[in-house]
């Protein structure tokens, strides 16, 4: 009998399909629906205190991912000083940043990409060394569970609730700070309204304690939200803005007790908003993805926790296309599962973290079927030097051809 040689299965190219398919996003004429995730990856250099910047680093390494006619949702940047969560994350508050950016999104545009900038404000996820002693603001005075990233114990110096100028005054800097990334050549931005942070907080009823109008009923938890939304599309136009939710995360103590009622809720005050304050997309996190669990344990998780629950972006997705909003979705996309995902409706584009993280050429590869690159998780954040794990991934072929 012949000796058989071990041969590598074909990987299927995907060239053709629906990944591949135009869509227009608001002014976006996109050629494909492969989105790169927004993924904060604290290369930013230090100016001065709580003041990051980005340099030639982050020029090179969203240049090096852009492709004609993608969407890149750039990694999340302080709508003000000390808002951030994490070291060497940028602003987009001070005039060195916007010009740090317009060189982000030059480097994309060049190439015949989009980028929106992802805009954010951590609320409680922000330990008080990121902001000169101050404790962080958030919806409520509950403190999240365990420590902070600089290993200090959230329970030391809970959150101090937001007094209502402060929330009038947080709307207006959400909105001046996409001014400012439009003005930095963003075509748009994504509000982080997910994963725990400022926006996301004022939703969960196990973070919001308040009894005024922001807390209390859903009506109540979204209204802080919804202001955001509608006074970024007031200030650079519906076209323009995103939102980013997770409704099935836990990440931060995020344990809402009726996760599809108040995103339901959500969806249908967002579809019900004027055109002219309507977002044009809302990106969401599939349940499956969890910062701790695994997928399996995630699924049975929430199917515990929330009994007779279909736990799926489903109900969320129906009610947004009804209102003509475009639907990202996020959360362990691979090669085999985005086609079937875009195919049955459940989603317009599907957006990739980590494997746009090590594959700077992952449209390109699922065009033709080239085997991924893995990623190496103890670079995703701040590496010594910067460079490991950032910019110096393999790259296969720039363009989608
Ligand atoms: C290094 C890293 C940084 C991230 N930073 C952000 C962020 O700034 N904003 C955000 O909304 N999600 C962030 N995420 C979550 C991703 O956008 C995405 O939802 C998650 O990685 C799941 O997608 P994936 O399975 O394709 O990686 C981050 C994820 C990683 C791995």
């Amino acid at each position: 009998m012949a000796a058989t040689t071990p041969t590598t299965p074909a990987i299927a190219p995907l060239k053709g399909t629906k990944l591949f398919a135009p869509l227009k996003l608001g002014l976006c004429e996109l050629q494909h629906r492969i989105v790169q995730a927004p993924c904060t990856r604290m290369r930013g250099v230090k100016e001065s205190d709580g003041v990051n910047v980005p340099g030639d680093l982050m020029v090179q390494y969203y240049g090096q991912r852009a492709t004609r006619g993608g969407l890149q949702i750039v990694e999340a940047a302080d709508i003000a000083r000390y808002t951030s969560g994490y070291p060497g994350v940028c602003g987009v508050f001070a005039a060195s940043q916007v010009a740090g950016w317009k060189r982000v999104a030059d480097a994309v545009h060049a190439r015949g990409g989009f980028a929106f900038l992802q805009i954010w404000h951590a609320g409680r996820a922000s330990p008080p060394s990121f902001r000169a002693g101050a404790a962080p603001p958030s919806a409520g005075g509950r403190p999240m569970d365990g420590a902070w990233p600089d290993g200090s114990a959230c329970a030391e110096c809970p959150p101090t609730p937001m007094a209502r100028d402060e929330i009038a005054a947080t709307v207006r800097a959400f909105a001046e700070a996409a001014a400012r990334a439009v003005d930095a050549g963003f075509d748009g931005v994504e509000l982080h309204g997910a994963n725990g942070y400022l926006l996301d907080q004022f939703l969960h009823d196990n973070i919001n304690d308040r009894t005024d109008e922001y807390g209390g009923s859903v009506e109540n938890r979204c209204r802080f939200p919804l202001e955001v939304v509608k006074a970024v599309c007031d200030a650079i136009g519906p076209e323009k803005a995103g939102v980013r939710l997770s409704p099935w995360n836990y990440f931060q103590s995020t344990m809402d007790s009726d996760r599809l009622g108040t995103w339901s809720y959500l969806c249908e005050q967002l579809v019900a908003l004027p055109a002219s304050q309507r977002p044009v997309y809302v990106h969401m996190i599939e349940p499956r993805f969890d910062e701790v669990l695994d997928e399996q344990q995630k699924i049975d998780s929430l199917a515990g926790g929330d009994k007779k629950v279909a736990v799926s972006l489903s109900p969320f997705r129906e009610i947004l296309q009804k209102g003509g909003i475009l639907f990202v979705s996020a959360g362990c996309f691979d090669r085999d599962n985005s086609v079937s995902k875009l195919e049955s409706g459940a989603t317009d584009l599907v957006a990739y973290g980590r494997w746009f993280i090590a594959n700077p050429d992952l449209p390109k590869k699922l065009a033709d079927g080239i085997p991924f690159t893995k990623y190496d998780r103890s670079t995703f954040y701040f590496t010594e030097p910067p460079e490991k794990g950032y910019a110096d991934y393999p790259i296969y072929a720039a363009e989608v051809a």
